[in-house]
């Protein structure tokens, strides 16, 4: 059992209005995080914005940033995300080419360090070196997109991440994201992840800063 530590909320503004940045920023000002999609047209299907824009959302001072680089090479390109001042870089396993490498550049410059998992990719390559990362981030949808539907498969892997790291005593966070909602925030807590995104969920609410109260509850409310 982990001991009991209150969850994180980390919006993803993939669907916020771009042109609106800093009072949607302030829309979810109790967030913990503001979790900014990096996606390059090449690990995925999509291109969103680089780093002037993560650059932009941490100059707002709001929020730290929490970059999920959907990219391929991120050894080439994400170290530029840490010096920039975000809080935690989150890289694919499936593009990484020297994950152990990257991982450590990432730290030494004063990010958390996270390592992606795509829904068909486990968990099992990575439980010795969970030492090296802060994050694990569970896909429950394809990366690319916003708006689609949670994949309950992704479940099972979140409890053997969750177990992996509570039986060598590793204090990891598991990050979930992809299509959570109040319909299955609470499955994934009770499943072992402690670190919630939400895109449209939250900024599809008429109310963005009630909708991260009422995650932020609901996913607390299963802590054990
Ligand atoms: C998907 C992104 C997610 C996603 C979140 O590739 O990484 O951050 O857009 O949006 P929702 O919550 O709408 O799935
Ligand atoms: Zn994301």
């Amino acid at each position: 059992m982990s001991a009991i530590k209150p969850v994180t909320i980390s919006p993803s503004i993939l669907n916020c209005d771009i042109a609106n940045l800093t009072s949607e920023l302030n829309k979810i000002r109790n967030a913990d995080f503001a979790h900014v999609d990096v996606m390059d047209n090449h690990f995925v299907p999509n291109l969103t914005w680089g780093l002037p824009v993560v650059e932009a959302v941490i100059a707002q001072q709001i929020l730290p940033v929490d970059a999920h680089l959907m990219i391929a090479d991120p050894d080439r390109w994400a170290p530029a995300y840490a010096e920039a001042g975000s809080a935690s870089v989150t890289f694919h396993a499936e593009a990484a080419h020297a994950p152990i490498r990257l991982a450590r550049e990432l730290r030494r410059l004063g990010a958390k360090a996270g390592l992606g998992l795509k829904p068909t990719t486990d968990i099992h390559d990575y439980v010795d070196l969970l030492t090296e990362f802060d994050m694990i981030l569970v896909m429950t949808v394809e990366p690319g997109f916003g708006g689609q539907a949670f994949l309950e498969s992704q479940l099972a892997k979140i409890r053997r991440v969750r177990e992996a790291a509570n039986s060598r005593q590793i204090d990891l966070a598991i990050q979930v994201d992809g299509g959570i909602s109040q319909a299955n925030i609470t499955l994934a807590a009770e499943a072992g992840a402690d670190v919630f995104v939400a895109g449209s969920a939250v900024f599809r609410a008429e109310d963005a800063y009630a909708e991260v109260e009422t995650l932020r509850a609901l996913a607390n409310g299963c802590q054990h």
